[in-house]
């Protein structure tokens, strides 16, 4: 049984040592590209697999070893060079060291007298990360995830149209922002939050490429105020989840400016571009948007979570955390200056900032520029391979690492190209042979491999492209 109040007990000492021990040998052994990324078993299979049951008296340490090794053993191993499903990968080692540390040293982010040395660390990548979009006064704070700094984003906003809306609520009015139709369903999430309703927020059509068409933009905005309504923000996506496209940002941002309507930018995707010299251009704009949101957690591959939402201008997320006034037992007027809790929707709030820190002092700007490029050159030579190979389809050219696939086949309908792509996905997983995931343009299925994992290298995109061809052959002859 383990004790917590007599400090380090025989228990917690061979737990610790048996742990870490399982660390080194899974860090190693997940560069293995001939093991399966994931078990791919059913609930059941996994259920047989683990004793859940929480017990009366506690378990001994074996026992915790030995559901420790079950845990690493039936979980996806997210570093394996064939890792290529979401938008994340890999193991940055400083990072994880920086998780170790926070865990170690249990704070909260709320007040500088609970984390001092935290929040110090905080503020320095907000200013390093505020530069590198182009707010020089701008200020920040890490968030939960891409997905509330798109809804902190919408808040903002909403409360620069009808500042009454934080005591009063929306009385009625009817508050409009717009999308692009390839936005995150956060978005969605963020207008059903903030209570605008989820119909008003309302998508704008892409063009070929999954970016916004501003001309749409405008004439839907045109439209909503001859409606009586009220537009208040538009946000564009630098870096769609599926395509990877990028809205044009220069142009959004003129429309903005002169319907004086707040222009958020969400780049939890795609904000990794800003750290090369040779991609950064592709977010040229950014500069003028009024909030963004970035995830270190996606292709600068920060341990889960890491991520941040900017505001150009000082004084934005007081304004938003009105909320904290009421804290009288945790935010002291003494220190309102020094209190990162007065800038969050949060209260109690993970040390994020230690990992991204750390890994950033290790790798250095000219790291991260290489980390991006070689993503970039990557996806690259992954469409290059695809475009050659004359059963499969690049279905976009790509403008960040996402490489959108379909099995065309040899004179084969659409519908059976639809139906093979699905499958080949399926397969590719429940052999443990790639993890890519499906998604879906303009209504029909693709498969998508992002680059975004440090181990993905010129072998396992030739691996890849093979072996997605070989199993649709397979299916369409089995047929
Ligand atoms: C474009 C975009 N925005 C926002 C998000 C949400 O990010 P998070 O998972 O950090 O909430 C995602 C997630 O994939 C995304 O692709």
């Amino acid at each position: 049984m383990s004790t917590e109040e007599d400090g380090l007990s025989d228990f917690d000492e061979r737990l610790l040592q048996g742990l870490f021990a399982r660390v080194w040998r899974h860090l190693d052994d997940s560069k293995d590209s001939t093991s399966k990324v994931t078990q791919a078993k059913t609930t059941e299979e996994m259920k047989n697999q683990l004793d859940l049951a929480v017990t009366r008296q506690g378990v001994d340490v074996e026992m915790i070893l030995n559901d420790i090794d079950t845990y690493l053993s039936e979980s996806v191993n997210t570093s394996h060079p064939h890792f290529m499903n979401p938008l994340w990968g890999g193991t940055n080692i400083p990072a994880f060291a920086g998780e170790i540390l926070a865990a170690l040293t249990n704070t909260s982010m709320y007040t500088f007298e609970i984390a001092p040395i935290a929040t110090i660390i905080e503020n320095e990548m907000i200013t390093t990360m505020s530069k590198l979009v182009g707010f020089d006064a701008g200020e920040g704070i890490f968030t939960t995830g891409g997905s509330n700094g798109n809804l902190m984003g919408l808040l903002c906003a909403r409360d620069r149209k009808f500042p009454a809306a934080q005591q009063e609520g929306l009385q009625g009015k009817q508050l409009i922002a717009f999308v692009s139709e390839d936005a995150h369903y956060s978005m969605a999430m963020a207008a059903n939050v903030i209570g605008i309703g989820m119909n008003n927020l309302i998508s704008i059509q892409t063009d070929e490429h999954g970016r916004m068409i501003p001309e749409l933009l405008e004439e839907s905005i045109a439209a909503e105020k001859r409606a009586g309504n009220l537009p208040f923000c538009v946000v564009a996506t630098a870096g769609t989840t599926v395509r990877g496209a990028i809205d044009p940002l220069n142009e959004l941002a003129e429309i903005c400016q002169s319907e004086y309507l707040w222009l958020h930018v969400d780049a939890a995707w795609g904000g990794a571009t800003l750290l090369s010299p040779k991609t950064r251009h592709l977010l040229s704009g950014i500069e003028k948007a009024d909030s963004v949101c970035w995830d270190p957690h996606k292709m600068m591959g920060m341990p889960l979570i890491c991520s941040v939402f900017l505001a150009k201008d000082m004084g934005t997320l007081n304004k938003l955390s009105t909320h904290t006034n009421n804290a009288h037992y945790l935010l002291l007027d003494e220190n309102k200056n020094n209190d990162l809790g007065r800038k969050s929707l949060q209260c109690g709030r993970r040390v994020d900032a230690l990992k991204l820190w750390l890994a950033w002092r290790a790798k250095g700007d000219s790291g991260w520029a290489n980390l991006i490029e070689r993503y970039f050159s990557l996806a690259n030579t992954l469409a290059s391979k695809v475009e050659e190979q004359p059963l499969l389809q690049l279905v976009v050219e790509p403008s960040l690492t996402n490489v959108c696939i379909r099995y065309s086949g040899n004179n084969i309908r659409e519908e059976t190209q639809d139906e093979v792509t699905k499958k080949i996905r399926a397969q590719l997983i429940s052999t443990g042979r790639f993890m890519i995931s499906l998604s879906t343009i303009q209504n029909r299925p693709v498969i998508r491999a992002v680059i975004a994992n440090p181990r993905v290298n010129e072998q396992v995109i030739e691996e890849l492209v093979s072996q997605i061809a070989l199993v649709g052959s397979s299916i369409v002859y089995s047929r």
